[in-house]
């Protein structure tokens, strides 16, 4: 049987944004950001799990009672590095029941849409492994020391990685435990850690453009564009905000 669980990583210090508060947590619309995204995952998954610092804990769980959630989503404390909380939050997973499949996704990306999860939801349990991707838009060119160009790469075949990236649980504890064992090498998101420590394949899904990383106060604007035009018509939020999957 597939039981289904996500983990909404928020145990990050959002350096990138220069602001008191984590950008997690700072209100758009009236509601903290990392809200946006469990409230997304509640409607598409078995279990919604979310990560925190130890710092941010207290005002994370009061904003889950606010939002009447305090019993269906359990806290947990991250660790110093995105791929420990990544994996701290396995551990609780594993702890919590027995789930086949687990989606883990970035608090900050706050515009994700049920249709995207669901999407990466199905080449998970399809394939084993699925992140959200879209095409590169732009060129790429890789610079030389001096800082002129040296080569342009065919941007043809380059992804951007998003989030959900959407596991088998065993596939992904079996490779942190790897990870860990090598000394946890450098890597950049989850998905790296399967293709490096597993001999399985990352299914590329087709993810969404609007689905950006809230990392720098320019992004704020955007979002904040998004989230109220969003809330337009009652027609357009039910089918983007409160569709049942
Ligand atoms: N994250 C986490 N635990 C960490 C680091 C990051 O749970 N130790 C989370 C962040 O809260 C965020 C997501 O992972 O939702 C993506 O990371 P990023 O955008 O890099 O956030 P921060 O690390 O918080 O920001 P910065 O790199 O600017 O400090
Ligand atoms: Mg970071």
């Amino acid at each position: 049987m597939i039981r289904t669980a996500a983990l909404i990583l928020a145990a990050g210090k959002g350096s990138r944004m220069h602001s008191d508060t984590a950008k997690q947590f700072l209100m758009i619309g009236g509601k903290p950001l990392f809200l946006y995204s469990v409230e997304q995952y509640l409607s598409c998954v078995d279990q919604v799990v979310l990560v925190t610092s130890a710092e941010g804990r207290a005002f994370a769980e009061q904003a889950l009672a606010g939002a009447g959630l305090s019993g269906r989503v359990p806290v947990t404390l991250g660790g110093k590095e995105r791929f420990d909380s990544s994996y701290e939050g396995l551990r609780f997973l594993q702890e919590l029941g027995d789930f086949t499949h687990v989606l883990i996704h970035d608090a900050a990306r706050c515009l994700i849409t049920e249709e995207v999860i669901l999407r990466v939801l199905q080449d998970t349990v399809r394939y084993g492994a699925a992140v959200a991707s879209v095409p590169l838009r732009d060129t790429i060119k890789i610079s030389d020391s001096e800082g002129f160009a040296a080569d342009t790469p065919d941007r043809e075949g380059i992804y951007v990685i998003q989030t959900p990236q959407g596991f088998e649980m065993q596939l992904i504890l079996d490779a942190f435990q790897r990870f860990y064992e090598a000394g946890a090498p450098h890597v950049t998101d989850d998905a790296m850690i399967v293709e490096r420590f597993t001999s399985r394949k990352v299914r590329l899904s087709r993810g969404d453009e609007n689905n950006i990383k809230v990392t720098t106060e320019a992004d704020l604007p955007v979002v904040r564009g998004a989230l109220s035009a969003e809330g337009g018509t009652e027609t357009e939020t039910a089918g983007r905000r409160n569709g049942k999957c």
